[in-house]
């Protein structure tokens, strides 16, 4: 077989044979095949697709090109989640340790931020001590012992995605689906779970940008899945402003232990009880998702939810007197006021833009070297649906640096009214099963 051959058949449009992708697969993983016939072919696909029977076997020959965990020594049905991507998605370290206080496992292996999203490994390490470097012992007992664990992921897990993932993001063929689909879904059965819940966002500051383009991402991904023997789901939610009103590690952990007190924005808490009755219902813990509903807020309202987040700091080696007191977490030096200099009803906060100027404040990294500001971030005073009022506060900015005017200009232009009210939607587009 050779290369050249493979991607003058994708160019032509053409549709490659299992062997073929396999070739390609472990040929660049293990170095054989050069980076320029990858990219090229990486382009190949990015304009002529994949049929859903090759986007499965790319997946497979990603999911096989490292380790792949083997969770079948945890007793009961295994759940997972995985988002692809948001601004202030803090939704794994309240969803998780309320699924798990009704009784599912959840193994699940996370990632850092990059850019303008932030990842729930760099928000865990704001809690002093926690680790993230499981070994997969520890990380099975740990989910035996207390029903979770969110770990990192190894270096030895799809190994094939992550040199493929670097070579898309220097070749702009990042944003195509067969590519996506298959780099995100190899990592999540290669990290074992029985079930799967996708959590698709779509708007300014997600990977797709509208509903259909999200919607046929989240239908390949279940495909995937499905074939591969897991029960996987898709729920579509909304990135037209940031999940609930903190954006930015240290200041997404309190939010997130404030909704585990039961003091929630009103869309984190409905993204929580939607995806975690549909997590319940693919454990088999509840048959319909209004039961679901009724136990992730009986969970909430006991306290059980916040009790797993504390076990889990406290497993991993964390400080968890954070959990039980939150002012312990430092505040950043200046918090500065954005005011509105208009009257009017908020229609959009566009994610991205809120996300960069965290970002820039501290609260992410411009490069995978950069150090992060644990305390930086942006605090939303107003969402969408809201009157806002000249000189009425629409966010607040923390940071530990000197701040340049030009961010707070970016802060209020992400701001967009509208002069009469509008009706919000509900942040659950679409469920796909
Ligand atoms: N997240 C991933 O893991 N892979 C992609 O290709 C895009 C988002």
């Amino acid at each position: 077989m050779r290369m050249v051959d493979i991607i003058e058949k994708k160019r032509d449009g053409g549709s490659l044979s299992k062997s073929e992708i396999s070739f390609f697969v472990n040929g660049y993983s293990r170095g054989e095949i050069p980076d320029y016939q990858a990219s090229a072919l990486a382009m190949a696909i990015y304009f002529r697709g994949m049929n859903p029977e090759e986007t499965a076997n790319l997946t497979d020959a990603m999911m096989h090109s490292g380790d792949t965990i083997d969770l079948s020594s945890i007793a009961g049905v295994k759940v997972d989640k995985h988002s692809t991507g948001g601004v202030g998605d803090k939704t794994s370290l309240a969803l998780g340790p309320l699924v798990a206080a009704c009784g599912a496992k959840l193994a699940k292996m996370s990632g850092r931020g990059l850019g303008h999203t932030g990842g729930t490994l760099d928000k865990m390490e704001s809690i002093p001590g926690t680790r993230i470097d499981l070994s997969e012992q520890e990380f099975i007992d740990q989910v035996n012992k207390i029903g979770i664990a969110i770990n990192g992921q190894t270096a030895q897990i799809t190994p094939a995605d992550k040199k493929l993932y670097a070579l898309r993001d220097v070749t702009a063929t990042v944003d195509s689906l067969p590519l996506i689909a298959s780099s995100i879904m190899s990592k999540k059965l290669a990290s074992g779970s029985d079930c799967i819940l996708l959590d698709v966002k779509f708007g300014s500051g997600a990977f797709m940008k509208t509903l259909d383009d999200a919607k046929k991402l989240a239908k390949t991904m279940v495909e995937i899945g499905d074939s591969l023997g897991r029960d996987t789901r898709a729920i579509i939610t909304d990135m037209d402003q940031p999940l609930g009103l903190a954006v930015g590690n240290a200041l997404e952990v309190k939010e997130a232990i404030a909704t585990l007190n039961g003091h929630g924005p009103k869309d984190f808490v409905e993204l929580i009880e939607q995806a975690g009755s549909i997590m319940l219902e693919q454990a088999k813990i509840v048959k319909t998702q209004e039961e679901g509903i009724a136990l992730i807020r009986k969970a909430i309202a006991d306290g059980s939810g916040l009790e797993k987040l504390r076990q889990m700091i406290a497993a991993q080696g964390g400080d968890a007197t954070y959990v039980t007191n939150p002012e312990k977490f430092p505040m950043a030096s200046h918090i500065i006021p954005v005011v509105s200099e208009k009257e009017g009803y908020l229609t959009r906060i566009d994610s991205l833009s809120i996300g960069l100027a965290a970002m820039k404040l501290g609260a992410g990294r411009e490069t995978m070297e950069s150090k992060i500001d644990m305390a930086a971030g942006i605090v939303l005073n107003k969402k969408v649906g809201d009157k806002v009022l000249k000189g009425e506060v629409l966010a607040y900015c923390h940071t530990n640096k000197e701040v340049e005017e030009s961010i707070l200009g970016e802060v209020s232009g992400a701001f967009v009214y509208s002069k009469t009210p509008i009706k919000t939607a509900p942040i659950v587009h679409a469920y796909i099963k």
